[in-house]
């Protein structure tokens, strides 16, 4: 029997790097999709010929068409982890909206142009009576909300509706649509999403700046909390890899201790809820 194929969005690095990584060692054909010369050459170092690198930038819509003719062409396809994300942190008074637009771009619009590009090889796949699943990385950042990650807040909340529809609507058709929802997990995320603040902060005026100066703080502080205390990255693998291949997986599963008390604290009546998550200054 040939071997089982995936694609995995974004794995140049972190969650969608671990995710290729054990996907290969279970005896798997990856196809992996990365944006740059250097992690296209560092995957094919890493895993030979278990590997296929397709270019593809989740808000270029010409490269994702590309990206899932060749899959389609290539046979039926097993699973699809819709995992390439950024964070893009700033105050909603003052984000810029083309940043608010790109973090939707990316995170949400580009998640569903890739479905929609690989539902053609995952049809195959029930066509030949095996097994299709669409796994979405979201986040408890999909269940509650704090101050300063308002535009990804945004998109991991719709990502949430976005999977609910797409999961009755492939029901149908036996592909099953899984939602991940990890809390913090050390990936490159953290210093990117600091970086990408940075520049949106020295846009702003003095004034703005000095009035979420405490809440700024407060994010930064728990950004680099995260980056440094957040789990491993193979661990959000492994379950997103048993998402993929258990005979009965969960609609959703979250990843880590801090997403499970942030979904007990999502569950809270809501004046309590947002008390507890509101900005002090
Ligand atoms: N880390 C966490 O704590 C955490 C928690 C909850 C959910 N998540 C979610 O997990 C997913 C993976 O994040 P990560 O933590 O592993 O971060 P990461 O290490 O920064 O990886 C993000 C990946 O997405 C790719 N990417 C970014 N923009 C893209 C675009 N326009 N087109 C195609 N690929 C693009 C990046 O490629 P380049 O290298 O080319 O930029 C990179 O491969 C994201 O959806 C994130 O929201 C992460």
């Amino acid at each position: 029997m040939s071997p089982r194929s995936y694609v995995v969005t974004g794995a140049s690095t972190g969650i969608g790097q671990a995710c290729v990584a054990q996907l290969v060692a279970a005896g798997a054909q990856v196809w992996a999709s990365v944006r740059s010369d250097k992690d296209e050459a560092a995957l094919g170092r890493e895993h030979g010929d278990a590997v296929t690198v397709l270019r593809l930038d989740v808000t270029d819509a010409e490269s994702v068409r590309a990206a899932g003719e060749r899959v389609t062409a290539a046979g039926p396809l097993h699973g699809l982890v819709n995992n390439a994300g950024v964070a893009l942190p700033a105050p909603l008074e003052h984000i810029p909206i083309e940043v608010f637009r790109r973090q939707l771009e990316v995170n949400l619009i580009g998640q569903l142009a890739v479905t929609q590009a690989m539902l053609p090889a995952l049809r195959k796949a029930r066509e030949q009576g095996m097994d299709a699943r669409i796994v979405m990385i979201g986040s408890i950042g999909g269940r509650i909300a704090a101050p300063m990650l308002g535009a990804y807040h945004a998109s991991k909340f719709g990502l949430v509706g976005l999977a609910d529809t797409l999961r009755a609507e492939l029901a149908p058709s036996g592909i099953r649509v899984i939602l991940i929802e990890p809390g913090a997990i050390a990936t490159p995320i953290w210093g990117r999403g600091a970086d990408a603040a940075a520049e949106v902060m020295a846009g702003i005026s003095p004034s703005a700046l000095e009035r979420y100066s405490a809440q700024i703080a407060g994010a930064q502080k728990g950004a680099a909390r995260s980056a440094k205390r957040g789990l491993p990255p193979p661990r959000a693998a492994q379950l997103i890899i048993k998402a993929l291949t258990v005979a009965n997986p969960r609609p959703r599963y979250l990843i880590g201790s801090d997403a499970h008390t942030a979904a007990v604290v999502a569950q809270l009546p809501h004046r309590l809820r947002y008390r507890l998550t509101a900005a002090r200054r």
